[in-house]
């Protein structure tokens, strides 16, 4: 080589070597993610650009740095611990070594990918009052990034977009009348510079829609209405007008419901936007809508234009819906090939007990089978593409109780599923129940409170009263969608609502729990490979991606409390993290270890904590109730973080009768000193069930010991 030469390519590389440093410090954090990169996503499996890692929603990743040859080593990388203690349902994104993730009261985190070290923080001070309209608790799933921004929805209704780099606030702009009771728990997407977000509201007697907004500027660009609103006034759109004959009596005096909660989905070829509709408003069909009727677009996949939100196809899954069986759930697109034919699909396992594979262009239905038990209806009939119904099943027309499988909870909820394109297995974080559906023949509008139309307590003493009912339980399954048949199942030990699940071409499928593991589980049997314990339930989804050329594993932990029951309890609540919001990101050789909560004696309890005897349902609606109502001055989960001011309850001797308890809470004994009666807030039986939920955790929580 000439001195010429050595010299040109020392010149060369350090022109490289310049060029390399600058484009890396300058697009560090940026969030450089635009239409090319989100549509390509799945080539680029370094990062997690959206919520469902790729547009078509699939939560599956080529990445194999950690596989079965090495999973024994795979362990804590960093953690962080956030500061709000409630649900926390957020899939973490990764993207430019920066890793965004939202909390409870939709606070986000920036952090370095690789370090853990904190880049920023945001607050959106959502007033805490805005938790009384959120049906199930005060959750936020997650951002969205697009050119430098990242996108979240707060509880309030801002969407709020800030500086990917600073945190800063770019705009905010408010996405429903506030004086309604709707709130933000989803995760917006961004498709072509519009980010698309919904709302939730629908227990509350709202009206549901999406919108789109402008990613620069947050002005909006469109919005699409899931029910037809008050016939005497103007559609909003064209299809509104047929969609009313659909529906009978005032039912937009009720709000009608059909809330986009959660899912949505986009798929690049076909270029349609596909969302998920929630349930009516209320649940009971017979108050909202008397002469009965379709009610679309309730429960239903609506495939949209992502450009103008212009309506293209639905599909419903439980037409006239009355038990809450909302559509919301995951929606994930991919090809099938189905009777020896390439098909583009769209497929859901919604929350009424059947999965669906439905054609991604024309909506039209291909097979349906249930993947956990149902009564509610025999089967989908494939030619005309509808259920066909037990009509016992229908409570609120035979005026007779009915114990309906599933529960108002769904065979499946929010928590996302996986596709794996290296098993074309989905894997359901799926629930087996029921729960007792009376109407309420006494039904007036609740302002502040739930507008169910049904009468809960009653439900509940029903399935009390009833014998021989099937067990219930919390399972991961693996489903396969072309056969339509379950391929294998895994018991989790504490059946109290499972968890987000992640797959990857390694041939693992990892999901957390409700006992406090991170677990990865063999995708062709099911089999156990890998466990560690979280110190907290587990109830959002992993996300994956790659820094420094290492495979990692990011997992968001916080449950409502930590059951008091099955096996994996008791080491969770004795070394539970009182701070119940931890972010945890593993790697192979990670030397990172959680810290040991001491557990403290401290206890001011004077008295015998008396036992409960409330069944666990009891006790889950405890909880909701208290989560929904107390919580906001008493502290989440029962915890006062001020208990000068609001008596931490555990502590309380009011728990040991029913007269002393109902005396505060229904009666307003305490009134003057600040804790009014909550008589007109409280549904029957809910003081009762908090009660017994408070109880549950003065005998479970280590520090009261
Ligand atoms: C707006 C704030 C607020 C909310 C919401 C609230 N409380 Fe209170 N609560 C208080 C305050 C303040 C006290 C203390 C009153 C006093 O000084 O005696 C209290 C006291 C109590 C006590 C008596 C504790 C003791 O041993 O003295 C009970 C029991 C109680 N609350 C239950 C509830 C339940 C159950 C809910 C939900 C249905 C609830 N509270 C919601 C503010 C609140």
């Amino acid at each position: 080589m000439s001195k010429f030469s050595v010299f040109l390519t020392f010149v060369l590389s350090l022109g490289l070597y310049v060029s390399q440093v600058f484009a890396q410090s300058s697009l560090e954090y940026a969030a450089t993610v635009d239409e090319d990169r989100l549509s390509a996503a799945a080539s680029e499996p370094e990062a997690w650009m959206s919520y469902g890692r790729t547009y078509d929603e699939q939560r599956y990743s080529t990445l194999t740095g950690i596989n079965k040859d090495n999973i024994d080593q795979l362990s804590l990388s960093w953690f962080a611990d956030m500061t709000t203690s409630r649900g926390q349902e957020a899939t973490p994104i990764v993207v430019d070594n920066a890793l965004y993730v939202t909390t409870s009261w939709s606070n986000v985190w920036a952090f370095d990918a690789r370090s853990g070290e904190l880049l920023w923080e945001f607050d959106p001070q959502v007033e805490r009052t805005v938790g009384l309209k959120a049906c199930c608790d005060v959750v936020n799933r997650g951002v969205a990034v697009w050119e430098g921004k990242v996108f979240v929805g707060a509880l309030d209704g801002r969407l709020i977009a800030l500086d990917s780099k600073t945190g800063e606030l770019l705009w905010q702009t408010q996405t429903f009348d506030p004086e309604r009771n709707y709130t933000i728990t989803g995760a917006p997407r961004v498709i072509k510079g519009n980010v698309i977000i919904g709302n939730g509201g629908a227990e509350y007697g709202v009206r549901g829609y999406v919108t789109a907004y402008d990613a620069e500027t947050g002005e909006q660009n469109w919005r699409f209405y899931t029910v037809p609103g008050d016939p005497s006034k103007p559609f909003e759109q064209p299809e509104l007008f047929d969609v009313m004959t659909t529906w009978t009596g005032q039912w937009w005096l009720l709000g009608g419901g059909g809330t986009v909660w959660d899912a949505m989905a986009y798929d690049v070829e076909l270029d349609l936007l596909y969302i998920g509709v929630g349930n009516g408003s209320p649940w009971n069909q017979s108050l909202r809508s008397p002469g009965g009727g379709d009610n679309l677009f309730l429960t239903s996949i609506v495939a949209l234009d992502p450009d103008d939100g212009s309506y293209r196809w639905h599909y419903q899954t439980t037409p006239g819906e009355t038990w809450d069986y909302t559509a919301t759930q995951h929606i994930v697109v991919a090809d099938l090939e189905i009777d020896g034919e390439e098909r583009r699909v769209v497929m859901q396992a919604p929350k009424n007990g059947f999965f669906y594979v439905i054609d991604a262009a024309t909506g039209q239905l291909i097979s349906a089978e249930n993947y956990v038990p149902v009564n509610w209806a025999t089967h989908i009939d494939l030619d005309t593409g509808r259920p066909v119904e037990n009509p016992a099943a229908r409570y609120d027309v035979t005026g007779t109780p009915f114990i309906a499988s599933p529960s108002a909870l769904g065979g499946h909820n929010w928590y996302p599923m996986s596709f794996s394109q290296n098993t074309n297995l989905m894997y359901i974080p799926i629930t087996e129940n029921y729960m007792g559906y009376i109407s309420d023949t006494e039904f007036t509008v609740n302002e502040t409170g739930w507008n169910t139309g049904i009468d809960l307590a009653g439900g509940f003493g029903l399935v009390m009263a009833s014998q021989g009912l099937p067990e219930q339980g919390t399972f991961l399954q693996a489903w396969d969608p072309v056969t339509q048949e379950e391929v294998w199942r895994v018991r989790h030990e504490v059946d109290n609502g499972p968890a987000g699940v992640l797959s990857t071409a390694a041939g693992l499928v990892f999901q957390g729990n409700r006992s406090g593991e991170f677990v990865a589980y063999d995708d062709m049997t099911g089999e156990r490979i890998w466990s560690t314990f979280t110190q907290a339930g587990v109830m959002a989804a992993p996300s994956t991606f790659e820094v420094d050329g290492q495979q990692h594993i990011a997992l968001l932990v916080g449950s409502p409390a930590l059951p008091s029951e099955g096996p994996g309890a008791a080491a969770a609540t004795t070394l539970a993290s009182s701070n119940n919001s931890r972010l945890l990101v593993f790697k192979i050789g990670g030397t990172a270890e959680l810290p040991r909560v001491p557990v403290e004696s401290a206890s001011d309890i004077d008295f015998d904590i008396p036992q409960t005897d409330a069944p666990n349902e009891v006790i889950a609606a405890g909880e909701t109730a208290y989560t929904r109502t107390c919580a906001v001055c008493h502290g989440d989960a029962g915890i006062s973080l001020r208990p000068d001011t609001y008596p931490d309850l555990r502590q309380s001797s009011r728990m040991i009768s029913e007269q002393d308890w109902s005396a505060v809470v229904l009666e307003g004994e305490l009134q003057e000193q600040g804790m009014i009666s909550f008589a007109n807030v409280l549904q029957d039986g809910e003081a009762e069930a908090i009660r017994a939920y408070i109880i549950s955790r003065a005998n479970t929580d280590a520090d009261l010991r």
